[in-house]
């Protein structure tokens, strides 16, 4: 196995547990990186204390090297407040007629401010920095190599791939079609960007080869088992990037009921969804999906932040057909065990596969 980016990083194999904002608290994270893996604290939804609290938490629980996950976007955000309104009043109907005792409320932001999360993430100085969503800004990016922090980009296109490789991004993460959880896609409409992994990791590959320095290819999207990682490795990605599969360990922090749904879900009930945040994301086709299909047209994060309570209220209800049960197109394989056991079982996997191929 190709052990480069993993020795670069300090980690000893080449396999990221996914950031997934909301679902990989801190001891998800230390166990994967303790097991030699790299952990991932989702931050998107995080204001800045509460980052710099979980990181040290992190550090407290293993001090291995982890990464930190942000998504890209502005500090303010104009909300054409007629349409608020008009979705709230969905919204509220869809909870009273579906028997939830919640209604929503205007947040006192629509989203915590990035400037902010990046200036908590640069103190919290974890080993590796992941954004979705967009490019960081080229004094951002110096900011974080100053600091000793490895930047890895999010891309759903080569065109991504390639705006990130000229910000200077040390990797990129290429997010298959079939990836679990909200589009990275920046640059084109999210339709336009459903590229399967099999199609997009060679040609990702191929235009990271055009450029002077390496940028090492992730590979994300439908990734479950040894067998997975060892096909995305052949082709061309230099780790890769799971998600989903690590929605079933005890140390995450997804619903019980989006849990149990998991190994249930067929893949053709795993679809792209907008109503829960205004931003396309693939998940289960539930209850709430089938009733506000483009929940109003708001856009992200203004829909996010108006569902947030909601998606409180069906968690602790126990109400999984009405979360947004994000997933990948393969949640069918999800194996529900210890993170650290399902990091040593895919590597052995990995080994399995990679043997039984070479005869
Ligand atoms: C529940 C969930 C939440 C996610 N949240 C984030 C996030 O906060 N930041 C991010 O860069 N990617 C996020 N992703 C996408 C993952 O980084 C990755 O692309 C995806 O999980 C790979 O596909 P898989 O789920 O089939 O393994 C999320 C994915 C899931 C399933």
């Amino acid at each position: 196995m190709d052990t480069s980016f993993a020795s670069r990083l300090g980690i000893e194999h080449p396999l990221i547990q996914a950031p997934m904002s909301g679902s990989t608290p801190p001891a998800l994270v230390a166990a994967v990186s303790n097991a030699g893996a790299l952990g991932s604290l989702g931050a998107g939804y995080l204001e800045p204390a509460a980052i710099l609290e979980q990181a040290a938490q992190i550090r407290a629980l293993g001090d291995r090297p982890y990464a930190i996950g942000l998504f890209v976007l502005p500090d303010e955000f104009e909300a054409d407040m007629a349409a608020v309104a008009k979705a709230r009043e969905q919204l509220d109907a869809l909870m009273a007629r579906e028997g939830l005792d919640v209604r929503t409320s205007l947040p006192p932001r629509w989203a915590p401010r990035f400037s902010e999360q990046f200036a908590a993430l640069c103190e919290a100085r974890p080993a590796v920095a992941m954004f979705a969503f967009g490019v960081i800004a080229p004094a951002q990016l110096r900011e974080l190599h100053r600091r000793g922090i490895y930047v890895i980009g999010t891309a759903t296109t080569v065109a991504e791939a390639c705006a990130w490789a000229d910000a200077g991004a040390d990797a990129v993460s290429m997010q298959g079609a079939e990836a679990g959880g909200h589009r990275g896609t920046f640059l084109h409409e999210a339709e336009d960007a459903m590229i399967g992994l099999f199609a997009l990791l060679p040609l990702t590959v191929q235009a990271m080869a055009g450029y002077a320095r390496e940028v090492p290819v992730i590979a994300a999207g439908g990734i479950m088992d040894g067998r997975g990682m060892l096909a995305a490795e052949a082709l061309g990605a230099a780790a890769s990037q799971l998600g989903t599969a690590f929605l079933g360990c005890p140390e995450c922090s997804a619903a019980e009921a989006w849990k149990r749904d998991l190994p249930r879900a067929g893949e053709h009930q795993v679809t792209t969804i907008r109503g829960f945040s205004g931003r396309a994301a693939r998940g289960l086709h539930n209850r709430f999906v089938e009733a506000m299909p483009q929940a109003t047209g708001l856009p992200y994060p203004v829909l996010n932040a108006l569902t947030a309570p909601l998606q409180r209220a069906a968690a602790e209800a126990g109400r999984g057909d009405l979360l947004s049960e994000w997933c990948g197109q393969a949640a069918g394989l999800v194996r529900p065990q210890p993170a650290a056991e399902l990091v040593a079982r895919l590597m052995h996997e990995y080994r399995l596969a990679r043997r039984s191929l070479a005869h």
